[in-house]
């Protein structure tokens, strides 16, 4: 089965710093993460960066599409894709690298996402695991670049998550920890994938989750999720 760490850092650390920057990830590192989870999407110009959103208002306060905004008019502190793998290399993190496609380049995305990963990606990192919660980025990232390990992203699990899974080539099952269910982490388990959770932020159902067989918690809180596990 896919081995993955106990605990990632989502987009860093995003309770202590502002999500899915440079900054962040330093933040999750200091505060004992091993890796890190960040969203991957396209520029006007076809430049990979690390944002989460569609729009640059909530993160940066600026009121612009990221798909109609090219990489010279982004705020500095927005990493290129390319950047994020340099501190990652500087810092040993490892990567989940969730591609978070805008609306109609959900193949365009992760095309690209695998070739920076195919050119740039630090050979003494661990490989790093790729996710989306859309199937037609992670088939398109599988015919380009088989060789990088995928995860299924659902909000919930319903009865095709394994259907949906086989037909990406998945090893692993990201889900939501507030809806995932014992008897389903069981099955997932069970049926050789390697499961991970977001985002827990608190210890106790941390805890829980791993009692019921979940491989890795995704969390804004590295230090506290492995604090609490670590009382295991
Ligand atoms: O990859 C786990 C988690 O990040 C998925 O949801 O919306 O935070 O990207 P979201
Ligand atoms: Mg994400």
């Amino acid at each position: 089965m896919l081995q993955l760490p106990k605990v990632i850092g989502h987009r860093g650390a995003a309770a202590y710093a502002p999500e899915n920057t440079l900054a962040s990830f330093r933040e999750a590192w200091r505060r004992g993460a091993t890796w890190v989870e960040i969203d991957v999407k396209l520029t006007a110009d076809g430049v990979p960066i690390v944002m989460h959103d569609e729009s640059l208002k909530r993160t940066m306060g600026v009121d612009r599409l990221v798909a109609e905004t090219p990489r010279a008019d982004l705020p500095a502190e927005v990493p290129t894709f390319e950047q994020a793998i340099v501190c990652f290399a500087e810092l040993g993190l490892g990567c989940n690298v969730e591609i978070k496609p805008c609306q109609g380049r959900e193949q365009e995305t992760a095309r690209v996402t695998v070739g920076t990963l195919r050119r740039s990606w630090p050979g003494q990192l661990p490989p790093p695991l790729l996710s989306s919660f859309k199937d037609a980025s992670l088939a398109a990232a599988r015919e380009a670049a088989p060789e990088f390990v995928r995860a299924i992203l659902l909000d919930e699990i319903k009865d095709d998550w394994r259907q949906r899974a086989e037909a990406v080539g998945a090893a692993g099952v990201n889900t939501n920890g507030k809806r995932l269910t014992a008897v389903q982490a069981v099955a997932i388990r069970k049926a050789g994938y390697a499961l991970s959770v977001y985002t827990i932020n608190d210890g106790d159902v941390a805890r829980a989750l791993v009692g019921m067989g979940v491989d890795c918690v995704i969390t804004d809180a590295p230090d506290v999720i492995l604090q609490a596990l670590s009382s295991r």
